[in-house]
């Protein structure tokens, strides 16, 4: 039997040497050791055509910081034959990253990941490639590039044969709408504060019931917007189907 294609990425940037870097290590390293998926790392500036390869150009109607030109992008994505990957371009001002969106892009093919520099991308080349603008979170990194291998990471980590049951990911922070319940080991006391004792009580659905009611009470006091969102989505599934 012939191996199934590993999961391709191909990072278009102007620093390739920032890849694989700590995706070359741990579970990531390993799974792509063993070719279940696949990096290259596009140098934007080979897709420059004039003689001083120049990527970028200064900001219609003025301003700060140089943008990255129309042209030089979409031959880069040209050469990055992207056939049915979806083609991310990693900005501030994209859709902010969740869960749902990584599960998306690991169960596809791969991705083609754009990491812009300077004040952005010309607009027109993201419409007319579809690019889909995605954000690592509220704040403003030098490049897209480290937003790139968070994406990755994210997504490399549920890709069929990274994880053991060891690092399983069904029981995690967002896995289920919610954050996750706290963890504790030995020894059952450390510096005056003990384990919480229905831990070590044995009794496994006691265990369940408070690990899934403190899984409810930290993503209430720290992100009331997700728990919005899991009380709303529980409603609906409690709820009768419509009447036709
Ligand atoms: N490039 C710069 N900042 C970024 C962010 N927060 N997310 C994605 N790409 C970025």
């Amino acid at each position: 039997m012939t191996a199934p294609a590993p999961w391709h990425a191909t990072i278009i940037t102007l620093f390739p040497e920032m890849f694989p870097g700590p995706l070359g290590q741990s579970l990531a390293g390993r799974a792509l050791k063993d070719g279940i998926w696949a990096l290259d790392a596009l140098q934007l500036r080979d897709f420059a055509h004039d003689k001083h390869r120049s990527v970028d150009d200064t900001p219609c109607g003025g301003g700060a910081g140089m943008v990255l030109k129309p042209d030089v992008v979409d031959a880069a994505c040209e050469g990055a034959a992207i056939a049915a990957r979806p083609l991310v371009y990693l900005t501030p001002r994209g859709a902010p990253l969740n869960q749902a969106m990584v599960r998306e892009f690991a169960t596809g093919p791969g991705v083609v990941l754009l990491c812009g520099r300077y004040e952005g991308v010309d607009q027109r080349v993201v419409e007319a490639r579809g690019m889909r603008e995605v954000s690592v979170g509220d704040f403003v990194l030098s490049g897209g590039e480290p937003a790139a291998l968070v994406l990755l990471d994210a997504c490399i980590r549920l890709l069929p044969g990274v994880m053991g049951a060891a690092e399983s990911a069904d029981e995690e922070s967002f896995s289920a709408g919610l954050l996750e319940y706290p963890h504790y080991t030995r020894p059952v006391e450390w510096q005056g504060r003990a384990v919480p004792p229905v831990l070590l009580s044995g009794h496994h659905a006691e265990i369940v019931k408070w690990r899934h009611a403190e899984a409810e009470r930290i993503t209430r006091e720290r992100r009331p917007d997700l728990f919005n969102q899991y009380t709303a989505s529980r409603g609906a599934l409690a709820r009768p189907p419509a009447a036709a």
